[in-house]
């Protein structure tokens, strides 16, 4: 099969280009490979006024073909860094006309490119990246190296901008992530946090709850959510999910309503809020504040509005494997209300509102300047990966309904698929037949929060919560993220299909 190598031409810049352009011309003259070139990128070295380049570019014509430019790579003002720069990337390679580039050579290190800054010496390494790329990489789980190729140059930059002018704690990135996130969401503050557990534990301590209060929220979720009731010294009350949507069953909420529940914890589970309307509809009666436990659901909608938007205070996670994640641990928090924001922010720097001054007991709960800076690197393709997550998420279902339970998309909402989480009796079967054909899986969750021995004093006994119970017993999540290709996707869906038994 023949290979498909996109040509960075700034590279022909460089003194050893001879010796690496007769490899090339070789290669295309035997056939072995195809070579493009950007045409935006062909058109700047021919008239962008650097001489060497322009004959290095007219002789690359002879044996290379040139493919269009993007519309906003064509430029006549001699810029040919925009089609072969930071332009050049994995969006660029998916868009050219042939079945996607098996090689970028670039100057500009980063994942599938080699950078030929000797590329007389780099050849063995061009021709192994090249015989490899003929075979299919393992499956991915959530493919965090793809999704990071898409952003490298922009991830380089914005890191290093940190690097420069030093200010690792609370830097100018905090309050440009929080203001677009704010403005993103649709809300008057968002403030960002070391992770989505202290981001929850601020809400609470925010709304001053402790020993004696009861939070309401759900036993099918993360540890962390009820874990932070635990830990400020309040209890966590359970209540059951319903099974299409995995989420608080709200036909359940009002009989877990006692005096002493302070607030309501609801979670948006797998990407996919919860019927806020109706529970807050609940809560209001009851004068109780609700807290929307977003960790999994940045991106999704409910009527037109976002996840962290529809409830007095919401939290997310930017844990890496969450559909907004950046390289280690974040969080955020969300208010409309001014006192709120004012109170989560002081908590969120050991209860202080303004240097030397403490008036709560707080936390060191600040996100990290280096983890905002990798967020903005992302949010350039954020709409996007929500896009493709919907995508993706539908076409799982198209192809998974009748063949065992698929997750459903409640009326009014958009669901961002955190997980692709689909339900059989013989789950543990079916996740080793797709383990042997290559597919990864995960369990999310394999037990319910009122079964762990951290909250066996609540009291709560096997068959408590029938449907989360049920839903422990049976999820399977499926490999999901926004660079799954339709054909990848194809492949799981036909292997779970051969994999569940009849
Ligand atoms: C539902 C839920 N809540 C809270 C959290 C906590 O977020 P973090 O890992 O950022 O502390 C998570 C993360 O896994 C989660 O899935």
């Amino acid at each position: 099969m023949k290979k498909h190598i996109l040509l960075d031409i700034r590279s022909l810049s460089l003194p050893d280009d001879k010796e690496w352009l007769r490899h090339l011309e070789t290669g295309a003259a035997a056939g072995e490979w195809l070579v493009y070139l950007p045409a935006g990128a062909v058109a700047a070295a021919l008239y962008g006024g650097d001489e060497t380049l322009g004959l290095q570019v007219r002789s690359l014509l002879n044996f290379c073909q040139v493919i269009p430019a993007r519309e906003s790579s064509l430029n006549h003002d001699g810029d040919k860094d925009r089609d072969c720069g930071t332009r050049l990337d994995d969006a660029y390679l998916q868009s050219i006309p042939v079945s996607g580039a098996d090689l970028l050579i670039t100057p500009r290190p980063g994942l599938h490119t080699i950078c030929p800054q000797a590329v007389a010496p780099a050849w063995p390494l061009i021709r192994q990246r090249l015989d490899a790329s003929g075979t299919p990489s393992p499956i991915a789980f959530i493919d965090l190296a793809r999704q990071q190729s898409e952003v490298m140059v922009l991830l380089e930059e914005r890191v290093h901008r940190v690097l420069q002018h030093g200010q690792y704690i609370m830097g100018p990135e905090i309050v440009e992530l929080e203001t677009l996130l704010a403005a993103y969401v649709g809300v008057r503050h968002a403030l960002t946090t070391a992770s989505g557990t202290d981001s929850l534990e601020i809400a609470l301590r925010t709304l001053d709850l402790g020993p004696g209060d009861e939070v309401i929220t759900v036993p099918f979720t993360w540890i962390s959510t009820a874990e932070v009731i635990a830990a400020v010294g309040a209890r966590p009350v359970f209540v059951d999910i319903e099974p299409a949507g995995f989420n608080l069953d709200v036909a359940q909420l009002e009989a877990a309503i006692s005096p002493r529940t302070k607030a309501i914890m609801p979670v948006s589970l797998f990407g996919q809020m919860p019927d806020y309307a109706a529970i807050n509809r609940i809560a209001a009666r009851h004068g109780i504040p609700v807290i929307e436990d977003g960790a999994q659901s940045f991106g999704a909608t409910q009527n037109g509005r976002r996840s962290c938007s529809v409830t007095g205070i919401a939290s997310t996670s930017f844990f890496p494997a969450k559909p907004l994640g950046c390289y280690g641990d974040g969080g955020a928090l969300f208010t409309q209300d001014d006192a709120l924001a004012a109170k989560m922010r002081a908590i969120r720097t050991h209860g202080g509102e303004k240097r030397h001054h403490h008036p709560y007991v707080g936390m060191n709960g600040r996100f990290d300047t280096l983890q905002a800076a990798v967020l903005l690197a992302k949010w350039p393709v954020w709409e996007n990966e929500v896009a493709a997550r919907n995508r993706l998420g539908a076409r799982y279902t198209e192809l998974l309904r009748g063949v065992c339970g698929v997750p459903e998309v409640m009326p009014g909402n958009t669901h961002v698929y955190a997980q692709y989480t689909i339900r059989a009796a013989d789950r543990d079967a079916i996740a080793v037949k797709l383990k042997e054909k290559g597919v990864p899986t995960a369990v999310y969750y394999p037990k319910c929060l009122h079964e762990q021995p951290v909250f066996a004093g609540l009291g709560y006994g096997p068959g408590s919560f029938p449907e989360s119970e049920k839903a422990a017993r049976e999820v399977l999540s499926l490999p999901m993220h926004p660079y799954l290709t339709d054909e990848t996707q194809l492949f799981i869906a036909q292997t779970v299909r051969e994999s569940v038994t009849p």
